[in-house]
């Protein structure tokens, strides 16, 4: 399903979702006790062969998170009735139905590729066409975008979602190899030999106590010459924090360390497939953190690619070195304009933020406010978490450049944050902590319970505002 038509108006056949404001329905037969239109509350009335989705607003301000939920609960219902082509009827909010077609978008996905098939839900939904009213010209194309956006993030779900036995490292570089062949993109991965050849101490030492070996995905968007942007992610396609194992409650959510890289593939897919004038370059380091005779232990020291020295005290804080490898290769080969780092770092920032919220860490105040925005609006909201000398002291070591953790579990996800940015270099920089945000346990008005593909709208949007405003910063 990824059809998306943009209308004037929505056509009389078909099965429709139409948004109410309390007050505004009225259909003889229905008291207000059984649908008012209060927000997200849903009604579904039956009238010649089709069916309406009706979707209360409630009686607040009309946000883009809020038509992104009620057209992802509305899409959500029909699919399940069975609906083959739903219309989103948008007409009264043409600014917003690129939101619609998101939410819409989103909640059509489902996982299924291992139910059996008599359990399958059988998706019918072939297309969504969302109709616009007068807003026509721009609303159409926002709805473009907004359509190559979620399918980007579906795509991200779709890999995230694959359990560790499915996605290794070396499968995660097929795939990118396959996207790059899609969407026009450079492609070069660095395999084990590749990796020894080259000193990437950091990624090896994650990678080797398993018998998947790591990988270092490179993907490239070079639309125009100059200096890209450089988007560097965590893809750690199980972390059982090695040596340093973990315990066994939830252990099975840890196939889901990988979607900082996984979401790193989305963004050049989007990025590709609207055409975005900025030159930009996705990093993604991929390992498997096992435990085995083989496997990197506390007390060793390692040299990362950049030469910098680490004293890892617990093998659990794989992503951070992980991270260093990638973000110095990153920062030697591409001298980026601007760094971004997208990673499922610490359970600290769960702590802080809650699983709704991304961390976001930078010392450029403008980077940090611009997040914050963008983040609200793209439904993947960002709280801002601080860097200091507090958390680089807290890492000094005897032996070594720096020790992977502090010792303490205060300002954990500052500690990881003052931890990378020893391999940043002068670029400005953004580190967004999604450990919180990356995957949901239940399910939401437009997500189903798995990965999210956090970090896809965000920072796709980012790059869209650069294209729309010029260069900055
Ligand atoms: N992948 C985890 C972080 C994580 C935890 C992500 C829970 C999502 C949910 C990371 O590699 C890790 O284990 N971090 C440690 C760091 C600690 C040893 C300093 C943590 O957060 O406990
Ligand atoms: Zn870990
Ligand atoms: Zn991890």
């Amino acid at each position: 399903m990824s059809m998306v038509l943009t209308v004037e108006k929505a056509p009389e056949h078909g099965d429709c979702v139409i948004f109410v404001r309390p007050g505004e329905f009225t259909r003889e037969g229905v008291s207000p006790e059984e649908f008012e239109g209060a927000k997200l509350s849903t009604l579904i009335w039956r009238e010649a062969g089709r069916r309406i989705a009706y979707v209360g607003l409630g009686a607040g301000p009309v946000t883009a998170d809020l038509v992104r939920k009620a057209a992802g609960t509305g899409v959500k219902l029909l699919r399940k009735l069975g609906g083959e082509e739903i219309h989103i009827d948008c007409a009264e909010y043409p600014e917003l139905a690129g939101f619609a077609v998101e939410g819409g978008l989103l909640a059509a996905y489902r996982f299924e590729d291992f139910r059996m098939p008599d359990a399958r839900k059988k998706s019918t939904l072939r297309t969504i066409t969302v109709a616009v009213g007068k807003g026509e010209g721009e609303s159409r194309s926002e709805v473009e975008r907004s359509t190559i956006v979620a399918e980007a993030v579906n795509y991200v779900r779709q890999i995230g979602n694959q359990p560790a036995n499915v996605i290794t490292p070396a499968a995660l570089a097929e795939k990118a190899r396959e996207l790059a062949a899609e969407c026009h993109l450079q492609c070069h991965v660095l395999g084990p030999k590749e990796l020894e050849d080259g000193g990437f101490g950091g990624i090896l030492a994650v990678g080797k106590g398993s018998d998947n070996p790591p990988r270092l995905i490179v993907l490239e968007h070079r639309p125009t010459d100059g200096k890209p942007i450089v988007i560097v992610g965590k893809a750690v396609t199980f972390d059982s924090g090695g040596i340093s194992i973990k315990p066994g409650e939830h252990m099975d959510e840890m196939k889901f360390d990988k979607m900082g890289g996984c979401a790193v593939l989305g963004i050049l897919r989007a990025a590709s497939r609207l055409g975005l004038p900025v030159p930009l370059v996705g990093v993604v380091a991929s390992a498997e953190n096992m435990p085995s005779a083989r496997a990197y232990r506390p007390g060793d020291v390692i040299r990362s690619y950049s030469g910098k020295t680490i004293e890892v005290l617990n093998t659990d804080a794989e992503g951070r070195i992980l991270l260093a490898d990638a973000v110095g290769y990153a920062v030697k080969h591409f001298d980026p304009r601007l760094l971004f780092d997208l990673a499922t770092l610490t359970g600290a920032c769960i702590v802080a933020l809650g699983r709704n919220r991304a961390g976001v860490f930078t010392s450029n105040p403008d980077l940090r406010d611009q997040l914050w925005g963008l983040g609200e609006m793209a439904g993947e909201p960002v709280w801002p978490l601080p860097l200091g000398e507090e958390f680089e002291e807290a890492i000094q070591s005897d032996l070594a450049l720096v020790k992977n953790v502090s010792g303490t579990r205060e300002g954990g996800g500052s500690v990881g944050a003052a931890f990378i940015q020893h391999w940043v270099g002068k670029a400005p920089w953004v580190h967004l902590d999604i450990a919180g945000p990356a995957w949901v346990s239940r399910e939401l008005p437009y997500l189903e319970k798995g990965v999210t593909g956090f970090g896809v709208r965000l920072l796709t949007r980012y790059l869209l505002s650069l294209a729309t405003q010029g260069p900055k910063p």
